[in-house]
């Protein structure tokens, strides 16, 4: 098992290798991704909609992130660990950057951190990665910038907006950026700024010429009903499994179907007590004291 760095990434664009990425907010799925054989994790400030039951990403906070980044981690053997900086730990001053920048790392265990914004913060990249910090970039549809889009809105589909895309995403390499997310644009557009760049573009509804591709955890497993935008694909129907087992569950306990015998501990050392030990039940002291034993 070898660690994924982000020169690794960088040779799997030059060898024409897919990168797969996929959120996580927690070590139970960090490490299922994991042992999947997924490329990079990226605790992303999506945790603020999929996990905190915000309508936007706004509200995340730096010890969010810190926290999360930290629970992945746990999970995490192989892939390389990306911290989002969110909303306002980096617009405000370059310093502020740098602090924020420092501590997904230092105290989260990130190994790089994705920041949104195109040639307007090429002075923030450039200090973060001077700070010995690695910084993948996120450019068209930046959900941090809702209220200045006017919504989740397709970036980038009229010439000028493209080329501007395109522009802001060779300021971004040029400012020492190792990879840039590219959300919500043309395909055709994406070709071309994956074309154009040396370092890996991971696509997220932009079509399959990125180098690599993102999903949010989440929306790949399913789990929202109420969301389905054209760019997801869900690989499992996530909410009526875990709906379906909950249902099952529920309705076991109500007919005292669950716990069954094979769920349960038993002392034929109680002898004054009325419940009748079931025939064949195992009597093992040694197994009581190991049910909470690690996992090996
Ligand atoms: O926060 C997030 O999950 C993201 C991905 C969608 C790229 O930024």
């Amino acid at each position: 098992m070898k660690k994924v760095t982000i020169h690794a990434l960088r040779q799997m664009k030059a060898q024409g290798e897919r990168i797969t990425m996929l959120t996580a907010y927690d070590a139970t799925f960090a490490r299922l991704f994991d042992e999947a054989g997924v490329d990079v994790l990226l605790v992303g400030d999506s945790v603020g909609m999929v996990v905190q039951g915000h309508d936007s990403t706004l509200p995340v906070t730096v010890d969010d992130i810190v926290y999360h980044c930290r629970a992945v981690q746990r999970g995490t053997r192989r892939a390389h660990l990306v911290g989002d900086l969110p909303f306002m730990s980096y617009q405000a001053s370059v310093d502020e950057a740098v602090k924020n920048a420092g501590r997904l790392v230092a105290e989260g265990g990130a190994e790089s951190v994705k920041l949104e914004g195109g040639a307007d913060f090429t002075n923030v990249v450039s200090r973060i990665v001077r700070a010995g910090i690695p910084v993948m970039g996120h450019i068209g549809l930046t959900p941090q910038s809702v209220h200045k889009m006017g919504g989740y809105i397709v970036q980038g589909k009229d010439e000028e907006k493209a080329r501007q895309l395109l522009a802001d995403a060779l300021a971004l390499e040029a400012a020492g950026a190792y990879a840039l997310v590219l959300e919500g644009i043309p395909t055709e557009l994406a070709s071309e700024i994956t074309r154009r760049l040396s370092i890996p573009t991971i696509g997220i509804g932009a079509g399959v010429h990125c180098d690599g591709q993102v999903l949010v955890c989440y929306d790949l497993l399913g789990f929202n009903r109420d969301f389905a935008p054209k760019f997801v694909k869900k690989y499992v129907d996530g909410a009526s499994v875990i709906g379906g087992a909950a249902k099952q569950y529920i309705d076991e306990v109500r007919q005292s179907a669950f716990p069954g015998d094979e769920h349960s501990f038993h002392s034929k050392a109680l002898r004054l007590y009325p419940t009748p030990v079931p025939e064949g039940s195992t009597e093992d002291d040694e197994s009581l004291s190991r049910i909470y034993a690690a996992p090996v």
